[in-house]
């Protein structure tokens, strides 16, 4: 089993073409399942997630964020919202949320992009859209979007040659790599 979520962790890529086959609701509450096992600040879980099957708003949001066209072409685009009352921490939260949903993806065979981030200067546009659209309560902040859909071109797992890198890794001190 151990090995088995190591080669899942070493195959995902960031897929940006997706073909018109549908994610399923539940592919789509799997992924959502594994979200909620990540770990969060103080079991606070200050997490929510909207699942979007709206073409319009995902061209929309695509437009805004300048990375068309595949968030229009994904089956299925999950925003990851925080509550900052709930958690300072909610945006790490989210993140280990989405890094898990991003395995899971991968795991079921469909292709995954994490697009989107508050440090974005166009994400301030996305998540105005995105608050009349889908409803938002005021206080919740928009973490990042995750979508979904089956791979349309494949993108080649990286290497260990390609990702490892000894220089990052200090052992017991700064001053001390195993090259
Ligand atoms: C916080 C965050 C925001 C990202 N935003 C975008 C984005 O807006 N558009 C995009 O195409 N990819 C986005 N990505 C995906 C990265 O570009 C991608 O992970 C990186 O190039 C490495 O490629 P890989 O995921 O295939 O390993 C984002 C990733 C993270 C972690």
């Amino acid at each position: 089993m151990e090995e088995k979520v190591l080669e899942v962790i070493k195959k995902r890529r960031t897929v940006r073409k997706f073909t018109d086959e549908s994610v399923t609701d539940e592919q789509v509450e799997t992924i959502l399942e594994m979200a909620m096992y990540a770990p969060t600040y103080m079991n606070r879980q200050p997490w929510h997630f909207v699942v979007i099957r709206n073409k319009g708003l995902q061209e929309q949001l695509g437009e805004t964020l300048g990375i068309r066209p595949y968030i229009q072409e994904a089956s299925v685009v999950i925003a990851v919202y925080g509550d900052p009352e709930i958690s300072n921490t909610w945006d790490l939260d989210g993140s280990a949320a989405i890094e898990n949903m991003l395995i899971t993806a991968t795991a079921l065979g469909l292709g995954s992009a994490w697009a989107g981030s508050p440090g974005n200067l166009a994400w301030g546009d996305a998540e105005g859209v995105m608050r009349d659209t889908l409803k938002v309560p005021s206080g919740f902040r928009a973490l990042s979007l995750v979508c979904l859909g089956h791979t349309a071109k494949m993108v080649v797992p990286h290497t260990k040659d390609e990702r490892y890198d000894r220089t990052r890794v200090h052992y017991g001190d700064w001053s001390n790599l195993k090259l």
